[in-house]
């Protein structure tokens, strides 16, 4: 562990010299055991100086940091350096093709998640129309908003729901849908894992926390901040699962379809939970790292 003065005044340069400034943020966050101080450290100092995301990178001689900025700097660092993700440091993250809001209370957007907006939007190309004639597809836990608004981008015509039973979640939904110019095609709604009315959807999409008390036990200091109620499902991990397969049937039309994300080694019981609940066509497919990572299948009616 580094000393427990973790930046010393004089050591940094007046007037802040922005060149400067980065690279002894990328040794500070270096010491500090962060896996890639130099992007760190430039993304940092693109957010203090409140410039695009290449200034930090490209600060050349004669850029200077502003006295406000060059504090905005240092805070970030150290906050960094306690285990503060980037991603809430930054107040933003990016997912396939666009960036949402983001910040304490909200779960930050996996790159691995990316894999069940795809697996949705293909599975979305064979399923019919609902008898009223449209398209209507659900997130449920939506978090920052992500898996909702990825679909409702790939299909301006199509109307989805996003609901999740966390108002700060939900909130971030909302402002992300908002600024993407969606707040005319998303729904948001406050509740569990499915409407307490019957209404239903041509297919839904879910990422339940699917963390046991054991894996929390062992998680990063820094997933560790991320909500508890968005990673931790209770004492198997299989818990939220197994409510949302069970609780979807009478939510699907008929050809509707459930995709949902899950852990390494639960493909064996989500695959069982969907084929018990009776959907049929079910399968499993891996992320980038060869993890099973998406289970979905199709409601037959019934
Ligand atoms: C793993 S996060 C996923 C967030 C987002 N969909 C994503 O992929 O980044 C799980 C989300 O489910 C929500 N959640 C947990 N239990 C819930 C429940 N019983 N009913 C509704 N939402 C729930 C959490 O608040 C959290 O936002």
């Amino acid at each position: 562990m580094p000393s427990s003065r973790p930046m010393r005044r004089n050591s940094w340069p007046r007037p802040a010299d922005a060149r400067h400034l980065r690279r002894l943020g990328i040794r500070f966050l270096k010491r500090w055991g962060i896996e890639s101080p130099a992007l760190e450290a430039s993304l940092l100092l693109s957010h203090a100086a409140q410039r695009d995301r290449t200034f930090g990178f490209a600060a050349g001689r004669g850029d200077v940091l502003d006295p406000e900025a060059h504090r905005r700097y240092r805070e970030l660092l150290r906050r960094r350096a306690q285990g503060v993700p980037l991603a809430y440091l930054l107040g933003r993250a990016e997912f396939y093709r666009f960036r949402v809001r983001v910040g304490p209370g909200v779960l930050i957007p996996r790159p691995e998640t990316e894999l069940l907006l795809e697996v949705a939007l293909d599975l979305t190309k064979a399923t019919p129309p609902s008898p009223e004639g449209g398209f209507r597809w659900g997130d449920a836990g939506t978090g920052s908003g992500i898996l909702g608004i990825g679909l409702a981008l790939s299909r301006p015509g199509d109307e989805v729901w996003l609901w999740d039973r966390d108002p700060r979640a939900l909130s971030f939904a909302a402002a992300n849908a908002w600024e993407l110019g969606l707040a005319r095609q998303v729904r948001l709604l406050k509740g569990g894992w499915w409407p307490a009315f019957p209404l239903r959807f041509t297919g839904v999409v879910a990422n339940p926390p699917y963390l046991s008390l054991a894996d929390w036990e062992k998680a990063a200091r820094e997933v560790r901040q991320e909500p508890m109620g968005a990673l931790v499902a209770g004492a198997t991990g299989l818990e939220a699962l197994e409510e949302v397969v069970k609780g979807a049937p009478p939510h699907l039309y008929p050809g509707g379809f459930l995709a949902v994300e899950i852990g390494a080694g639960q493909e064996k019981a989500v695959v069982g939970y969907l084929e018990a609940a009776g959907f049929e066509d079910v399968f499993y497919k891996r992320d980038g790292a060869g993890i099973p990572r998406v289970v979905a299948g199709r409601w037959p009616g019934g």
